[in-house]
């Protein structure tokens, strides 16, 4: 009898294997971190064969010591860092270069042209993307052009491109023995190749990057009776099918369970990443959010959802340890921060990458602004907290008036709703409660959530509702003055760090 399902999820800084039961309950896991390769300013790559080789191996140990084997498993889902970009030999199963990554910012050439020229109105009306670096294309084209033999090797049907589901997927069903070359809708959506309303590759979409069409991957539902293929663990007979992938945003909107119109979450990793459900309605933004797919089940209509991705947040208190060297653990950083009482007049705005939503500025840089001699470490590491919860200000505030939904709780899940500090801050500066799940990984029970579903181990959404509990609620105790010169003082921040690159 399987009991179980399984989930990879492969982020930005790592990739962990967890097991779940029927309940949603956390039932096993095993995480290994990878390699961040910086080899220019603003360039972020990673080592896909790294990443192959982690994801394998984390499922392996956390299944192993879970005493469990394939029979166990129901099913197998998948989710992933969105948007980063692998391109690779369908024949020898080598990548060709390194994943370049979504926060790099190489593509900067790329993404400008299409703005000059009405082709970034054409994207943002088919795919629901203002054209910039963080999306799959440019990268794409940039190894098209940059890396030898590829643009020949793809016009001969040997380069392929996947995110990195995709790469999982070919190589978990055999890679060079038969692997599958398949991506989900809303890794799709994140290319700036696919309609979001045919749901297919976009032809006029694919001319703008001379991107070869057989280097694409085929689009499937997010959660597939069909299966994608079968993962089968060194010694077992029997495979597991693989029946669930979705970008790691999507699915921690599953494992929060906002399956109706007008529900949302934020996640807080390496960047913020905040879905809002819009139902069966593509709504489109005018407030520099993204138009995304929020999932698709089976052969149900899409879901829509808005997003306002923010770049850097997690990844600014990694920037206080290992470029500063002010704490020496990210947990750290609170204890720092609860040293003072308020932030000293400073305000950080870690624009690393540009700014995303809902700026859209890659001519942005960081800036710490406010600074005056009485300042300390403790008032940067307040300012870092803050910076995470006010740029989530800003994109609630975009949200609000792009779908006129005022939120009455904020649900977050993800690795810094585990800084008590952060997330009372968060309630203040947003006005709003901040509640938080009881299982917090909501990503892979998302994938694992929308893998279940495929093959009949849930029966449906209301039976994944009932497994959301929360765990902690932060109530906001600023009072609206405090609240209102606050986010003042942080939009004047924001001002100082563009223009900065021509
Ligand atoms: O769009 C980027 C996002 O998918 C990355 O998420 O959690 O790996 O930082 P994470």
């Amino acid at each position: 009898m399987a009991d179980f399902v399984g989930a990879i999820d492969q982020g930005t800084t790592s990739s962990r294997f967890m097991i779940f039961d029927h309940d949603g309950n956390e039932r096993g896991k095993h995480q290994l971190e990878h390699e961040q390769i910086l080899p220019r300013a603003g360039w972020v790559e990673h080592n896909p064969v790294e990443i192959w080789e982690r994801s394998s191996a984390v499922l392996q140990t956390a299944v192993n010591s879970a005493g469990l084997a394939t029979s166990d498993f129901a099913a197998l889902g998948i989710t992933n860092q969105r948007e980063t970009a692998v391109v690779w030999n369908r024949k020898t199963g080598r990548p060709y270069y390194n994943a370049i990554v979504w926060q790099d910012t190489r593509t900067d050439r790329i993404a400008s042209a299409l703005e000059r020229d009405g082709r970034g109105d054409v994207i943002r009306a088919k795919a629901g993307l203002p054209p910039a670096t963080y999306f799959s294309a440019g990268k794409v084209q940039w190894i098209l052009e940059n890396v030898d033999g590829v643009r020949a090797a793809a016009e001969a049907g040997d380069a392929v491109f996947g995110n990195t589901d995709s790469w999982l997927l070919w190589n978990l069903t055999g890679g060079t023995r038969g692997g599958v070359h398949v991506t989900d809708v809303t890794n799709a959506s994140r290319t700036m190749l696919m309609n979001l309303e045919t749901l297919d590759w976009d032809d006029e979409l694919i001319s703008f990057f001379d991107i070869p069409r057989s280097m694409l991957p085929e689009i499937r539902p997010s959660s597939d009776p069909a299966g994608y293929g079968e993962v089968t663990l060194p010694g077992a007979a029997a495979g597991i099918p693989l029946t669930g992938d979705l970008g790691d945003q999507q699915a921690a909107t599953v494992g929060q369970v906002c399956f109706a119109p007008g529900e949302a979450k934020n996640t807080y990793g390496t960047g913020n990443f905040m879905l809002l459900n819009t139902g069966e309605e593509l709504v489109r933004s005018e407030h520099g959010l993204l138009s995304t797919v929020c999932y698709q089940f089976g052969n149900d209509k899409p879901i829509y959802a808005l997003e306002g991705s923010i770049a850097v947040t997690g990844s600014a208190v990694q920037w206080l340890r290992d470029q500063l060297g002010i704490i020496s653990g990210a947990s750290e950083v609170e204890t720092l921060a609860r040293q003072v009482s308020d932030n000293g007049g400073v305000y950080f705005v870690p624009a690393f990458s540009g700014l995303f939503a809902p700026y859209w500025r890659s001519d942005a840089r960081g800036a710490i602004v406010g600074l005056s001699r009485y300042n300390t470490n403790a008032h940067l590491a307040r300012a870092t907290l803050e910076s995470i919860c006010y740029q989530s200000r800003d994109v609630t505030e975009a949200m609000a008036q792009d779908s006129g939904v005022t939120l009455e709780v904020l649900k977050v899940d993800g690795g810094v709703t585990a800084n008590n500090l952060c997330m009372q801050l968060q309630a203040d500066i947003l006005g709003v409660p901040v509640s938080r799940p009881v299982v917090a990984e909501t990503t892979a029970l998302g994938a694992a959530y929308a893998a279940g579903l495929a093959v009949g181990f849930w029966k449906d959404t209301d039976e994944l509702r009932a497994n959301w509990n929360e765990d902690i609620r932060w109530s906001p105790e600023w009072d609206e003055q405090q609240r209102s010169e606050g986010y003042a003082d942080w939009k004047k921040a924001v001002t100082r760090t563009l223009d900065w690159v021509d």
